[in-house]
């Protein structure tokens, strides 16, 4: 008898299935939230944590991980919930320093070293917290498990397993989870199916400046950011737009309009040319390196000569921009690091280049210039259709790049003739 029949001949014996059950029912359409009452964490979760959800926490070691959720546990602790904090990485007494460090000192956090995969789920089914920590899911093993530990295979086994006491017990998990910095090791990107959401913790590690963003989310906008320092004190939430954006015309300098979930993000990106032997090479620390090389040779043609030249990215504090529509900004600022002629005062640029040329069209524009406005901005260059601009925002329609850097470019009557007009 095949396995298939001989479960199927156990269950006509009458061994118990599970039974279905109405598929809609009171309550789906607004799942129980636990507000963390830390504002951006709640925000990026799509408005607190789901009872019975996993989060996984994903960043790179020595990024924030075990700071932000033990200070998400000191925050529901505050008010009045329970938190299991389970560390497979640092003893009670050195998670106690910490928290004493971030004030997260409110009774109601209980804790378990969170080696043991058994010993956790026990310890959290029976004590029923509202909030289990388990930090991290690399150093979690499952008992007699014959698999590497922290490989993929383990990892993944032990996630199963929380995401399965999640939801019969109907604790929110926030599990940690360590990535290198091409985004993966054994685990968090290989767990992202099996969770509920995916929360990126990324920065310069040698910079105080932290961004939390939401990847997938089964309960909220994907792309949604918050923005923290990381101080003597733990993390404090930030308004970053005074960081991000310098107010002032510099050379090398222009002002992205990002989209981060379901708001835009004034960014100020930075470009460094220099001259080379050989072949240019192009560098990035935050933004997408293709990216940078398609916009210097677009640029290469539009004009701008940097094919022979070194060509550096950055954003400030090394915070990831992979949104295409940056594409304009970059450009901007790898045309005036070129030339040494800062863009307009006030001015932000938007919009994706084509290796035609051609800037396309951005989606989210009204959130877009909402934050240029914010970041106070006077004036966007963006795709024509972008919409009118207002007294306060003068939008200047661009149809490919060499609109929008005219500011930057030679007078065409010196530019050499093989160039297109
Ligand atoms: P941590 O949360 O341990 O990172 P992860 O769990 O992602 O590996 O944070 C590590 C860094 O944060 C460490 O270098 C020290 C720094 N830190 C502060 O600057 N201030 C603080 O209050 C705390 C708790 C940590
Ligand atoms: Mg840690």
């Amino acid at each position: 008898m095949t396995q298939v029949a001989a479960s199927l001949a156990a269950r006509s014996d009458g061994a118990v299935g599970a039974s279905p059950e109405p598929l809609v029912g009171a309550g789906d359409a607004d799942p129980d939230r636990v507000l963390t009452g830390i504002e951006g964490v709640d925000r990026v979760l799509g408005g607190g944590l789901v009872a019975g959800s996993v989060v996984l926490l994903a960043g790179e070691p020595g990024i924030g991980k075990s700071t932000l959720a033990l200070q998400v546990a000191g925050a529901l602790a505050s008010a009045g919930r329970t938190c299991l904090l389970a560390s497979g990485e640092e003893s009670r007494q050195q998670v106690a320093a910490r928290a004493a460090r971030v004030g997260a000192t409110a009774d109601g956090i209980t804790f378990i070293a969170g080696r043991d995969l058994g010993g956790v789920l026990d310890a959290a089914s029976a004590a029923r917290p509202t909030v289990l920590v388990v930090d991290s899911v690399q150093t979690l093993r499952a008992a007699g498990s014959t698999h590497v530990p922290g490989g993929v295979a383990q990892v993944r086994v032990c996630t199963d397993a929380v995401v399965g006491v999640a939801k019969e017990t109907g604790i929110a998990v926030i599990l940690t989870g360590h990535v290198t910095k091409d985004g993966d090791l054994a685990g968090p990107r290989a767990l992202e199916h099996a969770v509920d959401v995916v929360l990126s913790f990324e920065g310069e590690p040698r910079s105080g400046l932290r961004v939390l963003a939401a990847g997938k989310n089964r309960f909220g906008a994907e792309g949604e950011t918050a923005w923290f320092e990381m101080g003597p004190a733990g993390l404090a939430v930030i308004d970053p737009t005074d960081l991000l954006v310098s107010g002032r015309a510099l050379a090398g300098a222009a002002v992205a309009l990002a989209q981060r979930g379901r708001r835009g993000l004034a960014i100020e990106v930075q470009a460094l040319v220099g001259p080379t032997e050989g072949s240019g090479r192009r560098h990035v620390t935050g933004l997408d390196l293709r990216r940078l090389q398609l916009v210097t040779a677009v640029l290469d043609r539009a004009g701008v000569g940097v094919g022979r030249s070194d060509v550096f990215g950055a954003s400030p504090g090394g915070v990831r921009l992979d949104d295409p529509a940056c594409d304009l900004a970059v450009a901007a600022a790898v045309a005036s690091a070129a030339t040494g002629v800062a863009p307009p005062e006030g001015a932000a640029f938007v919009g994706e280049i084509a290796l035609t040329g051609r800037v396309h069209a951005a989606p989210a524009m009204a959130q877009r210039l909402q934050a240029a406005r914010a970041a106070g901005c006077t004036s966007v260059y963006a795709p024509a259709g972008a919409g009118p601009g207002t007294t306060d925002l003068l939008v200047i329609p661009v149809a490919e790049v060499r609109d929008a850097l005219g500011w930057a470019l030679p007078p065409a009557s010196m530019r050499p003739r093989s160039l297109p007009a």
